[in-house]
This record gives structure tokens, C-alpha cells and sequence, in this order.
């Protein structure tokens, strides 16, 4: 049975009288998903815009950041209830719910995670990082490839970047503002604002 079924909060009797819902505090981020977060933004903001291209620091941070999202992939598997794929993996399903929900604006416990368009967004993100690391590993090793396509694979992977990371932004700005919740603020301190009640903000 899934927690919706048993989450049914029109009959629950034990719910405040009053019609004001009670807003409470829930730990949704853990440690490590707030720390590579801001890691991995730190460092692809570094190379996008103050390592020299292909520089020394450009390789640290480069290999630093593939070796963040590597970590938080395999949390995806292993870690807590929100950190893991399962939890907000993007199946056709939950884009349908996720849209229909988003006109009653429901802020509760079944939406505490990444919205499945959020988790769309993120895979891309991890995917182009990922491929960042590799062309930029074979094009300095010469294991493999030739170097010019691999340059090219490169910058077009790093000016996808330009796109996706500002979209990432505005759509966790506009999302905090449509859910009246302090997304950005979430990723730093780890909880978000739930409402014992659901609540339909129309
Ligand atoms: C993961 C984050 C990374 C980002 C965001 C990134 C971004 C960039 C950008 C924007 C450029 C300039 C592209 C151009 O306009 O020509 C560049 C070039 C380059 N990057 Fe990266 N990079 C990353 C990782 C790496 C890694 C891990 C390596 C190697 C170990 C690497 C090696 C290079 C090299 C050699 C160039 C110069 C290529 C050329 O001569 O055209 N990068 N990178
Ligand atoms: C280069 C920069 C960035 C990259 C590559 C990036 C990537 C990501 C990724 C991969 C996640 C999923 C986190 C996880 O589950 O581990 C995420 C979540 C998130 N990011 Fe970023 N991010 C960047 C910058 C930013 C910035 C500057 C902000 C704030 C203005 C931001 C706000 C958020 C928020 C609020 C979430 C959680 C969204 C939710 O509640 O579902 N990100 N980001």
C-alpha cells in the first residue's frame, strides 16, 4: 500500500479542528546532498568562468567535481529517503501527477522531494558533468578518441551548461515562489515547511 492510501486526510479525525493548518519543520536534504550541491555548483561555476581553459586548476576542479557527482550517484542508491532515485526518479507517471498537481499548489509530505521535472533537470545536469569529466580526461590522456572531436564534444557539453544551470535557477526561484517555500534555503539548512494538512493555495 503506498503512503498516499494511507494518508487520507479528509477522513483523518485527528486533524487540527481548526481550519489554520499546522506548518512544521521536516528534515528533507541530508548533509551529503547539500554539500556536493553546492560543491559541484561551486566548481562548475569555476571552470565556466575563472580556471584558464584546460589549466591545471581547470583539471583539479574538474576531476573534483565528477568525483562529487560519482558520490552522490551511488548515495542515490544507498543514502536517505530523499536522496534516493527511487524517491524522484522522473517516470511518465509522476511528470502526469506532478503537473496536474501543480494547479492546486499542494505543499505536504507527498511532495517533499524533487518534483519529477526538478529530477529531469538533475539528470541532465549530472549526465553533462559526467561527460564533461570523460572528454576532458581522454582529450589530456590521448587513451583514446581523437582530440579535436573530443575538444569539440567538450565545449559543446560546457555551452549546454550556459543553458541548463540558469534554467536551473529561475526554475528553483519560480518554484519557491509558486509552492510559498524557501527552496534555495532548503538546500542550505536541509528542511522544508510542511503543512499537517494539506494545503490547497489557490
Ligand atoms: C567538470 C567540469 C568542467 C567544465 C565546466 C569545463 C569547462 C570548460 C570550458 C568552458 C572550456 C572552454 C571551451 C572552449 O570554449 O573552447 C574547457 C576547455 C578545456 N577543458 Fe574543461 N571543463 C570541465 C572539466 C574538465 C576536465 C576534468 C578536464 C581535463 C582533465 C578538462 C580539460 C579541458 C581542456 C584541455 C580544455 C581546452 C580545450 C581546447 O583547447 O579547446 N576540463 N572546459
Ligand atoms: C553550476 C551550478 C549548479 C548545478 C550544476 C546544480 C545542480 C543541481 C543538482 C544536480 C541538484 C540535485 C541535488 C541532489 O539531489 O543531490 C540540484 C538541486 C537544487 N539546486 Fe542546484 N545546481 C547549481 C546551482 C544552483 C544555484 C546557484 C541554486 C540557487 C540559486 C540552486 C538551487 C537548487 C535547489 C533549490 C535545488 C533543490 C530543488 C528541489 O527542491 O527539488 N542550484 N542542483
Amino acid at each position: 500500500m503506498s503512503q498516499k492510501d494511507t494518508m487520507n486526510w479528509d477522513d483523518d479525525s485527528s486533524a487540527p479542528l481548526s481550519n489554520t493548518p499546522k506548518a512544521r519543520q521536516v528534515k528533507v536534504w541530508d548533509i551529503l546532498v547539500r554539500v556536493t550541491h553546492w560543491t559541484v555548483a561551486a566548481g562548475i561555476i569555476a571552470n565556466l568562468f575563472f580556471t584558464e581553459d584546460g589549466g591545471e586548476w581547470h583539471e583539479y576542479v574538474g576531476y573534483t567535481v565528477l568525483g562529487l557527482v560519482v558520490v552522490r550517484l551511488l548515495w542515490g542508491l544507498v543514502g536517505t529517503r530523499y536522496a534516493r532515485f527511487t524517491s524522484f526518479f522522473p517516470t511518465p507517471t509522476r511528470i502526469k501527477h506532478h503537473v496536474s498537481d501543480l494547479s492546486v499548489r499542494r505543499v505536504d509530505e507527498q511532495h517533499l522531494g524533487h518534483n519529477p521535472l526538478a529530477a529531469l533537470m538533475m539528470l541532465s545536469l549530472w549526465a553533462v558533468i559526467i561527460g564533461l569529466g570523460l572528454t576532458g580526461y581522454l582529450m589530456e590522456s590521448g587513451l583514446f578518441g581523437d582530440k579535436e572531436v573530443l575538444e569539440e564534444i567538450h565545449e559543446l557539453l560546457a555551452n549546454s551548461l550556459y543553458l541548463l544551470v540558469p534554467l536551473h535557477i529561475i526554475a528553483a526561484i519560480a518554484m519557491s515562489y509558486w509552492q510559498r517555500q524557501n527552496l534555495i534555503k532548503s538546500m542550505i539548512t536541509g528542511k522544508k515547511t510542511v503543512t499537517d494538512k494539506p494545503t490547497t493555495m489557490k
